[in-house]
């Protein structure tokens, strides 16, 4: 489709000045589509649909409503985060949706990685209908679809994926980052003031930590998961690591061994650390952490978090694993 080609006279947006200029552009598109409608966007606060979130605040203000559906498996941090960038600091209209309960009961016993995937991908978009329905008179729905989600699919992205709305709830799509690659996006959100950890975030997938709690999740599980990812992130950002390495984090399988505290012997589960280097993640390398942070990471997670007695380090590339573990 010829509207969903990169024209080919636009330049490679690098620059504080080129973003700037495409800030502008847009602000003017986005008045010129929208007039004075409403627009809904589902903000997950990654980097796409926070840029696009913030490129809509410039262009029409009140008339977004920004909808952040925590679902119990964002990282630690994350759905403050939103609150405080986009309903604080940028005065948006934002709905916060407390979904943990809803989410992490229909997920109870499932243990099928794509089971869990689809019960995750189904559950977002009925969250996002309900509060859709709630809302009167709109009639254009934001997302932040990127030029690789075009290229690579059919430009509809996993974790922005609201085009499962039933049919009396047909928007008229607004998508005014769809023609910047990933490194653009983050030069535009820079310019539009996101906070460093915003723009510069590495992939999360759309179904978040539930692809990482291997196995049927359980809220104890999926707490080792949060605060172990959290206590990797920090250190990973004290010793220069954040922004360097592609992508890292934590799983905790559903597995337990035996360990030993004060003389008592423990049965509880381990954490696995992945850190790799990839391009587009068809393929990666594993970072190889320095043993001084690697023992001292051992020593907090075992310290700080709760049911866990062990620590592993993954070395596998991809190929032969995955990144992830589900
Ligand atoms: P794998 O595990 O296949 O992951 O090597 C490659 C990249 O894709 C991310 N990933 C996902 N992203 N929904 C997403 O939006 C998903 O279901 C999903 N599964 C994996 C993964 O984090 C890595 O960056």
């Amino acid at each position: 489709m010829a509207e969903n080609k990169r024209p080919e006279t636009m330049a490679r947006i690098n620059t504080p000045a080129l973003a700037r200029a495409f800030i502008d552009e847009q602000i003017a598109a986005l008045r010129a589509q929208i007039g004075d409608k409403k627009v809904l966007l589902a903000l997950s606060g990654g980097v796409d649909s926070s840029v696009v979130a913030a490129l809509l605040i410039r262009a029409v203000g009140q008339q977004l409503t920004c909808v952040h559906v925590n679902h119990g498996l964002l990282r630690k941090g994350e759905p403050e985060q939103v609150i405080e960038v986009f309903r604080n600091r940028m005065n948006a209209n934002l709905i916060y949706v407390d979904a943990v309960d809803r989410f992490l009961d229909k997920l109870a016993g499932v243990s099928d990685p794509e089971t869990k995937r689809k019960i995750i991908g189904a559950e977002f978009i009925r969250v996002f209908e309900e509060e859709a329905r709630k809302l009167k008179g709109i009639e254009f729905l934001a997302q932040g679809t990127i030029y690789p989600d075009i290229l690579e699919s059919d430009g509809v992205k996993a974790h922005h994926n609201v085009g499962g709305l039933p049919e009396d709830l047909q928007f008229e799509l607004v998508e005014p980052v769809k023609f910047l690659y990933k490194d653009e996006v983050r030069v535009v959100g820079k310019e539009l003031g996101l906070p460093d950890s915003m723009v510069y975030r590495q992939p999360f997938p759309g179904p978040g930590l539930g692809v990482r709690c291997v196995g049927a999740i359980t809220r104890d599980r999926l707490e080792a998961l949060r605060e172990s990812d959290a206590i990797l992130r920090e250190e990973f950002a004290k010793n220069g690591l954040q922004g360097k390495v592609w992508q890292y984090f934590t799983i905790v399988p559903d597995f337990k061994s035996t360990g030993i505290v004060d003389g008592k012997r423990t049965f509880e589960w381990f954490v696995v650390i992945r850190a790799v280097n990839s391009v587009d993640a068809t393929s990666a390398t594993v970072e190889e952490i320095p043993y001084p942070l690697l023992h001292h990471i051992v020593e907090r997670i075992t310290r700080e978090v709760k049911g866990v007695n062990r620590v592993l380090y993954d070395l596998s590339p991809k190929p032969v694993a995955t990144i992830e573990w589900e």
